[in-house]
């Protein structure tokens, strides 16, 4: 039997966090690859992939690296699989295992995840071909005014990241559980603060309705922001007060631990937000270990250099490493 909260303490090793490359391959596509004026498809995934994973040093700050099922199946350019690639580096493989958002029936604005069905066989077969130790399931969570996010969209949000937790413990792997809750909006911060608040006590109430093991448990949080269109920029400061306050409020200390993902803010405020919470965190201290899990924040400038030309691979990985060792700096304030 596989001690969860021995792989969630490698998960957080000092200094170390998260890379979320997990992009789907619609999203690689058309988010990561197209956006940059790079070629969309297969090919060019395994080389934005092999940009990422096969980066000499990224294992100084990354403990794991969040991966997609295509990425399984594929190969850095010296032939060796990605996963296996990561783990001879030290770095642990993980798989994104929700099958992306739907409508939700009963509120149209909003959105539930898929891919409950069939759950349990391939969570065992990532496990035994990949050797893959943890796993992510995302929902998305809309603010609009008072009205979104609706509470059956939090309940039945909340019910299927559970249910989907004590499946991947099931099968030995450690579920980080993801409400995002969105950017999008004229939103305050303190409106997010408050559906942070809670949707986390929704989510905590339906992880102990389905017996999950609350210590093997990560849950990968938004940070308390002012919406996207609201023209307002947090401090830092802010940022770190509200983000932990609702935490605080919500997230029991048994949980394994808490990520943060970065959520289409820019990599500088990503990190600068980071490093307040984490200072706030020892002050006033924090119950769980926290680090970073991101994506867009790590990949955007690496994209934006590389443009999928060989000749500014190294310029474009030297760029994300620069990204990683700041944001690694930032976990200890
Ligand atoms: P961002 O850091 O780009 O928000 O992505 C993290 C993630 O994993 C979203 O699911």
């Amino acid at each position: 039997m596989v001690d969860l909260s021995e792989e969630v303490q490698k998960i957080f090793a000092p200094g170390k966090g998260l890379l979320a490359a997990d992009e789907s391959d619609n999203s690689a596509d058309t988010k990561r690859l197209a956006p940059y004026g790079i070629e969309i498809g297969p090919e060019m995934r395994q080389k934005f992939r092999d940009m990422l994973l096969a980066a000499p040093g990224i294992e100084e700050y990354l403990s794991g690296v969040i991966l997609y099922s295509e990425t399984l199946e594929q190969s850095a350019n010296d032939g060796t699989p990605f996963a296996e690639l990561l783990r001879k580096k030290g770095i642990i493989p993980g798989i994104k295992v929700d099958e992306g958002l739907e409508p939700f029936p009963d509120s149209e604005k909003e959105t539930i995840t898929k891919g409950l069905i069939g759950l349990p066989e391939r969570l065992n077969g990532f496990y035994t071909k990949y050797h893959t130790s943890f796993t992510k399931w995302r929902a998305a969570i809309t603010i609009e005014g008072d009205q979104l996010p609706t509470a059956q969209a939090l309940v039945e949000n909340a019910k299927r990241l559970a249910m989907y937790a004590f499946e991947a413990q099931n099968a030995g792997m450690v579920p980080i559980v993801e409400p995002e809750v969105l950017l999008d909006g004229n939103h305050s911060r303190l409106r997010a603060r408050e559906v942070i608040t809670k949707m986390m006590h929704v989510l905590v109430g339906a992880l102990e309705d389905h017996s999950v093991d609350l210590s093997g448990v990560i849950i990968k949080s938004s940070m308390a922001l002012s919406g996207k269109e609201s023209g307002r920029t947090d401090t830092p400061e802010e940022v770190a007060e509200d983000t932990l306050g609702a935490l605080q409020e919500a997230v029991p200390k048994t949980i394994g631990g808490i990520v943060f993902l970065s959520g289409g803010q820019i990599p500088d405020q990503a990190i600068d937000n980071l490093r307040a919470i984490c200072k706030v965190a020892r002050t006033k201290p924090a119950p769980w270990p926290l680090t970073f899990s991101y994506a867009r924040a790590f990949q955007e400038e690496a994209l934006a250099i590389w443009k999928g030309l060989p000749e500014n691979l190294p310029a474009a990985r030297e760029a994300m490493l620069a990204r990683l060792k700041s944001a690694s700096e930032a976990l200890s304030g």
